[in-house]
């Protein structure tokens, strides 16, 4: 891959300080291209073949990171908030400069598979209901759930705030009784869409968390509050659905 660009924004964008900040690195000769050192913070040079050392450490230019994270309980789905935590406070300082944010929403009290990004492209491919992208949840419900719901779900339902009715999604019955454990496949992502289906049936969520989007499976070694790097076979279904 071919990619012209400014080395200060460059390091700026791998983290290495502010536009200044970096001005003063090339300034000090602590940075080299292709073995020669820096002149110029502004000089141009391709991002991804030349090769740009940092005193001493080559550097590997990325653009997007691509992050899984188990969201646990008491977190918001955002970047900034006055009253709550957010899901990037959990993120390390190492990630981010390349300013991460959730794709879609869960709920505060929603734990599970919440992907971080900052690929505007892929976010929204994600979250759009013309993706047809299936999201997987395990949830407990306070309520018997029966054929009846499952026929329920297949056809739709309507939500009136929205005057919206949700494309067919797909209810397993895991345990039945007063109590119930299921998973739900939706295939978009309103508010509180998994909530308001079961209250439509007159039922409540007591817990609910996300276990896939598409063939990203949230990874049973994460624990709650943990995140790693979209793995090789992961990204490869990103780059499918992105082509
Ligand atoms: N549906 C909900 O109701 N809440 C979530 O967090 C996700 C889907």
């Amino acid at each position: 891959m071919k990619k012209m660009m400014r080395l200060d924004k460059i390091l700026v964008n791998m983290g290495y300080g502010s536009r200044k900040e970096v001005k003063e690195l090339v300034k000090k000769g602590e940075v080299k291209i292709n073995n020669e050192y820096a002149k110029q913070a502004s000089i141009k040079v391709d991002a991804y073949l030349d090769i740009i050392e940092v005193r001493g450490e080559v550097l590997e230019y990325r653009e997007f990171i691509y992050l899984m994270l188990n969201k646990p309980k008491g977190y918001i789905s955002a970047t900034e908030d006055d009253y709550h935590k957010t899901v990037i406070e959990l993120i390390d300082e190492d990630y981010l400069h390349f300013k991460p944010y959730p794709v879609g929403r869960l709920d505060i009290d929603t734990t599970g598979l919440l992907i971080l990004t900052n690929d505007g492209d892929l976010t929204h491919k994600l979250i759009s209901p013309k993706s047809g992208i299936i999201k997987k949840y395990h949830a407990e419900i306070d309520g018997r759930v029966t054929e009846k719901e499952i026929e329920i779900f297949k056809n739709g339902i309507y939500l009136a705030e929205e005057d919206y009715t949700t494309l067919p999604a797909k209810l397993e019955i895991l345990k039945r009784g007063q109590m119930s454990t299921v998973h739900v496949f939706i295939q978009e992502g309103k508010y509180h869409q998994v909530k308001r289906m079961f209250e439509s049936v007159g039922m409540k969520v007591v817990e609910l968390k996300r276990l896939s989007m598409g063939e990203i499976e949230l990874d049973v070694d994460l624990g709650e509050g943990e995140y790693r790097e979209l793995n090789r076979s992961e990204m490869e279904w990103i780059q499918k659905i992105m082509e």
